[in-house]
């Protein structure tokens, strides 16, 4: 299986420390943010990642993780988004590296608080689709700054991105799995109302196909890129906790 790391976005919503830095480079207690999600992967035993970013700041992300030894990736590559078109657009550039394979993609600004290898051999397991990794959310303020999914009995009949009435208490983690026909769906999506590729629409197309499996994650879970209060929020909790584990 590949990973696919997203760590580009404007970062708008953390300015104005975004001016100054990509999003992802901001640090989680005592590393850069984006080395979570490498752990993540490689941990799992994923070591063939592409990391895809953009913006003025794409350069460091070359001087902190080089060919990504010292972080236990057997093949890092790169790739650049020119313009913020949205998480499918960005994981549409890594279409030549995955190639006819399965692939992980993590968003790099979500903290696991434990290893996420059981969801990565879940999806080792299932023959084909996709999968997504659900989290149980008490107040319906947070749930409204993400996607959330609708059920029928136990399965997924929908999802909504950041609802104004919840449909459930699941939320997104930004942690998906595809086989390898995500990027032809990719290809036939239209820009949403705010001009970007939503991932949210990809993960519906595969609901619509009765493709589409899940995970509740029973650990911590953590957006660190929603607002700086949920940025120190999971500072705090990876300080006395730890992530990964
Ligand atoms: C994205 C997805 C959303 C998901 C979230 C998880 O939102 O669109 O469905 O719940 O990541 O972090 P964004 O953070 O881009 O607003």
């Amino acid at each position: 299986m590949k990973g696919v790391i997203l760590a580009g976005g404007s970062g708008s919503r953390m300015r104005p420390l975004t001016r100054i830095t990509n999003k992802h480079l901001l640090p989680i207690y005592d590393r850069p943010m984006v080395t979570y999600a490498i752990e993540a992967f490689v941990k799992a035993g994923i070591s063939e990642i592409m990391l895809v970013t953009g913006g003025t700041h794409a350069g460091e992300f070359l001087r902190l993780l080089g060919n990504g030894e010292d972080f236990g990736v057997g093949r890092l590559l790169y790739s650049y988004q020119d313009r913020p078109g949205g998480i499918a657009e960005a994981l549409g550039l890594a279409e030549k590296f995955v190639g006819n394979d399965k692939l992980a993609v993590i968003l790099a600004d979500n903290i696991f608080g434990s290893s996420i290898g059981g969801v990565v051999e879940n999806f080792t397991r299932q023959p084909g689709g996709a999968r997504i990794v659900l989290v149980g959310l008490g107040e319906p303020d947070h749930l409204s700054n993400l996607g959330v999914a609708r059920f029928e009995g136990d399965k997924i009949v929908e999802i909504q991105e950041k609802p104004d009435v919840a449909p459930s208490s699941y939320a997104v983690t930004g942690l998906y799995f595809y086989d390898p026909t995500v990027f032809e769906i990719i290809s036939n999506l239209t820009p949403s109302e705010r001009g970007e590729l939503e991932i949210t629409d990809v993960n519906n197309y595969f609901v619509n196909a009765g493709s589409m499996e899940y995970d509740i994650l029973d650990g911590y879970w953590g957006d660190a890129g929603e607002s700086i209060d949920a940025y120190f929020e999971v500072n705090d909790y990876v300080r006395s906790n730890g992530a990964n584990k």
